[in-house]
C-alpha cells in the first residue's frame, strides 16, 4: 500500500478515536451466527481495524492475531484488548496484506470484514484448520455501485467454492459469506 493510503487510514482512525468497549462484537451480518464461532483455538483477523471483531473473538476464548496496515488502528486495537481484559489472548501486528498473508498456524477462525483482496482468497482457504470457520464481508455491487473494490455478484461463493457455505448474502452494497472447511479432504464430516 502506498504511504499516502496508509496515512489516510491513520488519519481516519485518529479522527474517530478509540472505539468504546460497547462497540466490541461481531459485524452486524454475523450477529445471528455468533454461536457458530468456536470458543477455543486460533483466530486470524485480517484488516482488523481498531479490533472490535478481534476482541470479540478473544472474549469468546480464542487466541487472536489481528493485522492491519494502519499503525493507529493497531494501537487502538491493543488498547481495546487491554481494556476488555483479553490483552493476554490478543496480538496485533502491523502488516501490509499487499505482501500476502503473514505466516502463522492453521486458524480455527479467519475473520475479515469490510476488506477484500482476491489475491488472498486461496491462501485464506488454505490457512483454515479442518472444520475451521471463514467469515468475510466486503463492499458489494448489489444495491451499491460497481467499482474496483466492490465484489461482483456471486464472487465470494466462487472464490471459496472449496468450503462448505453455511450462509451468505448480498444486499445494501455489502456482500458476505460464512463458510467452513470440511473436516476431511473429501468433504465428508
Ligand atoms: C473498512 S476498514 C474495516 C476494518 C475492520 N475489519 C472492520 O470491519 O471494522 C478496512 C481496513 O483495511 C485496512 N487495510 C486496507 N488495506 C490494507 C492492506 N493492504 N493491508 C492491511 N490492512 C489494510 C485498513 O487500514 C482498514 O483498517
Amino acid at each position: 500500500m502506498s504511504a499516502q493510503d496508509r496515512a489516510r487510514w491513520d488519519r481516519r482512525y485518529a479522527d474517530r478515536g478509540v472505539p468504546a468497549p460497547e462497540a466490541v462484537g461481531p459485524a452486524a451480518v454475523f450477529e445471528a451466527f455468533a454461536e457458530l464461532f468456536p470458543t477455543s483455538g486460533h483466530a486470524l483477523d485480517l484488516a482488523c481495524g481498531p479490533g472490535t471483531g478481534a476482541v470479540w473473538l478473544a472474549r469468546r476464548g480464542l487466541r487472536v492475531v489481528g493485522v492491519d496496515v494502519s499503525e493507529v488502528a493497531i494501537e487502538q486495537a491493543r488498547g481495546l484488548a487491554m481494556l476488555s481484559g483479553v490483552g493476554h489472548r490478543c496480538r496485533f501486528d502491523l502488516v501490509d496484506l499487499d505482501d500476502g498473508l503473514p505466516d502463522g498456524p492453521a486458524a480455527h477462525v479467519i475473520y475479515c470484514t469490510r476488506f477484500r483482496d482476491s489475491r488472498l482468497d486461496a491462501p485464506m482457504a488454505a490457512r483454515l484448520a479442518p472444520g475451521g470457520l471463514l467469515a468475510v464481508s466486503a463492499l458489494g455491487q448489489s444495491g451499491g455501485t460497481a467499482g474496483r473494490f466492490r465484489a461482483a455478484p456471486g464472487e465470494l461463493r466462487t472464490a471459496f467454492a472449496c468450503l462448505e457455505v453455511l450462509a451468505d448474502g448480498e444486499a445494501d452494497g455489502l456482500t458476505w459469506l460464512l463458510a467452513r472447511r470440511p473436516e476431511r479432504a473429501d468433504g465428508r464430516d
